[in-house]
């Protein structure tokens, strides 16, 4: 039984562009398939806390030293990575706040970037340990920055993603949802007509 992640983290929960977009795609995902099952982190409306000296102390002290608050730590953490390693295909709602991933996504990220759990180093560099699979991200964002230097996005969810083992990765982009209703209305229809083809990647795969 195939299982997708969506993984939202817009501020304005269901009612975020990219909380939108994810959203359809997981109901055509689920139209074909009927038996899958879907898990949602909504990192936006219930997010997690940010890494501190005390949180990344409890990843670092090996498993039989920690002590219960340690443990707890570590249990959350580990909750998150076996989404990611029970996923067969990931969809990330990804909107741009002041040019970058929501704070609320990269403490997601800080909890599932793991040394001997999720990456490893080695002689050669350091290798991700996740099995690879499909991940989708619907970015949208108020201007246009696609395919331009400015755009700090994609380069870094790539190299995050990659570090750790996911590197089949598409974007879908929503961009100028902030330049007027004609803009929005069109980025948002071009989204939508590119989830078809992505769907059926994610699908061959
Ligand atoms: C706090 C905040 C910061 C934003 N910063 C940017 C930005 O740096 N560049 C941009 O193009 N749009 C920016 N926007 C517009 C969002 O990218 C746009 O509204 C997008 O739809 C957000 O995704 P969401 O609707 O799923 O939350 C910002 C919006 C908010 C609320």
């Amino acid at each position: 039984m195939a299982t997708l992640l969506s993984i939202s983290s817009s501020i304005f929960g269901d009612q975020g562009n990219t909380s939108q977009l994810a959203g359809e795609f997981v109901a055509r995902w689920q139209a074909q398939n009927p038996q899958g099952s879907v898990v949602h982190r909504d990192v936006g409306s219930n997010p997690l806390p940010h890494l501190d000296s005390s949180r990344v102390g409890a990843f670092f002290t090996p498993a039989e030293q920690r002590s219960a608050e340690q443990q707890a730590v570590v249990a959350q953490s580990d909750a998150l990575i076996a989404e990611l390693n029970n996923a067969d295909a990931i969809v990330i709602g990804l909107p741009m706040y002041n040019f970058g991933v929501p704070s609320q996504f990269k403490a997601w990220i800080d909890h599932v970037a793991r040394a001997g759990v999720t990456f490893k180093y080695t002689d050669t560099g350091p290798v991700g340990l996740l099995a690879d699979k499909p991940v989708i991200v619907f970015a949208a964002r108020g201007g246009l920055y696609a395919n331009t230097p400015n755009d700090h996005q994609e380069p870094f969810m790539r190299q995050f993603l990659g570090f750790i083992g996911l590197n089949d990765v598409r974007f879908v982009y929503a961009e100028g949802v902030n330049m007027g209703d004609e803009p929005k209305a069109k980025a948002l229809a071009g989204a939508r007509n590119a989830m078809d083809a992505v769907l059926a990647a994610v699908q061959a795969a």
